[in-house]
């Protein structure tokens, strides 16, 4: 029982009539008849995969990010995997990131035999607490990787000259963070390698898809080979130059993207700033709506930086509610807004908590976060009406549940 007012409107979870008829999802794509045209031209093409496209999309990310090279992966994940690989991560190493995160941050250690140390994060923005990061190098410390979470840009002046202070390579994960700024600097062109998602929910989709950016040439021809089983040169190169001879000089994978996919990322980047102008636009209205209700929290925003807006994951007040977030997000999805939680923190995941003896309670920033996030639907196809019927369903929530 939510305790409802006589005044307030019945909660749809205790029988009342949704916000909503259908549920709107918390993050989605946009695909125009530009995109399906230009994916449906390359599949009539001589190329599906290592073709032209490739370098095209590539050549035109780096350019929108300011980074010299660009290196496109068949999924962030496996992107991650490439930059912790260049990084020259080992068994025996140790890569400190943030517990509140995609588990694939950490994974990627994991991949290359090298443990994940996490830190606690900062109040504000929940990203890396550099502080925390700088307590926890050792001489075993060989990277760091900070997330954006959200879509706000982490510390990074702090931890870059953490970095180089220690010799660490930095790993940014910016798979929430594509067009987002940091002290007047894009995003892409700021770490030693920045690591970008095209997963649906992203800024801009190729399906599956994600690149590193970077402005060293070594990094770039390493993480170039990796891709490709670790062969110097591509199926192309070899066409042109007429020779069939390749040979592989270390051990990578097959994590390849199509020219289908680039040729709907460059369609996508087309599109950039303007989804990214909405999400902000849609943050701006979320933030302007949840001033006046207690017991929301909106994320925050650092005078330096222009966040990317991925999430828009606010926090539910304990003291200002009679329920919890279990029971606010409850209420949230029968009203059909399709609210999700962005992230049980990395630690406390079963393999995590088995293979290093977590047990809760070590990074407490994080972990009480945690219980009080909601991430709100956040992209960049929302109508009006969309975002409307987020705030009136947080209203009546919030007017449900208030003490
Ligand atoms: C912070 C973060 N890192 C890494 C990834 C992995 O990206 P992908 O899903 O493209 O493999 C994601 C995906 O959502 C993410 O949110």
């Amino acid at each position: 029982m939510s305790g409802t007012p006589a005044t307030a409107q019945t909660l749809a979870i205790d029988g009342g009539s949704p916000v909503r008829e259908t549920l709107l999802p918390y993050g989605r794509q946009s695909i125009d008849e530009e995109d399906i045209q230009t994916v449906v031209e390359t599949l009539r093409s001589a190329w599906l995969t290592t073709g032209p496209k490739v370098g095209e999309f590539e050549e035109a990310f780096a350019e929108r990010v300011g980074a010299s090279y660009a290196i496109s992966f068949s999924s962030g994940t496996a992107a991650l995997h490439g930059a912790a690989f260049a990084a020259g991560l080992k068994p025996g190493d140790e890569a400190i990131t943030s517990p509140l995160t995609f588990a694939a941050t950490a994974n990627c250690a994991l991949y290359q035999g090298a443990k994940p140390v996490f830190a606690d994060v900062c109040s504000d923005t929940l990203n890396l607490d550099p502080e925390q990061a700088s307590a926890k190098i050792t001489g075993r410390t060989r990277a760091i990787l900070p997330v954006d979470y959200a879509g706000h840009p982490a510390d990074l002046d702090s931890v870059l000259e953490m970095a180089r202070r220690h010799g660490l390579v930095v790993i940014e994960d910016a798979c929430h963070s594509l067009g987002a700024e940091y002290r007047n600097h894009r995003v892409g062109a700021i770490a030693d390698m920045t690591v970008f998602s095209f997963h649906p929910v992203k800024h801009i989709t190729t399906g599956e898809g994600g690149m590193v950016t970077t402005r060293n040439a070594g990094y770039a021809q390493t993480l170039r080979q990796f891709r490709n089983h670790g062969i110097a040169s591509d199926a192309r190169q070899r066409q042109s130059a007429g020779q069939w001879h390749y040979e592989m000089v270390s051990l990578g994978f097959n994590y390849r993207l199509t020219d289908i996919a680039c040729v709907l990322g460059i369609s996508q980047l087309g599109k950039l700033e303007r989804n990214l102008a909405r999400r902000r636009e849609i943050a701006a209205i979320y933030t302007a709506a949840f001033r006046e209700m207690p017991g929301i929290i909106s994320p925050a925003v650092r005078p330096d930086v222009n966040p990317a807006w991925h999430l828009y994951p606010i926090r539910v007040g304990p003291a200002k509610f009679s329920a919890g977030r279990g029971e606010v997000f409850r209420a949230l999805r029968a009203e059909n807004i399709g609210v999700n939680v962005h992230y049980i923190p990395v630690h406390l995941h079963p393999y995590y908590r088995d293979r290093f003896g977590y047990k809760g309670g070590e990074f407490p920033v994080a972990e009480n976060a945690y219980e009080r996030l909601i991430s709100l639907p956040m992209f960049h196809g929302m109508t009006d009406r969309d975002v409307n019927d987020v705030i009136a369903a947080v209203s009546k929530v919030c007017s449900a549940f208030a003490r």
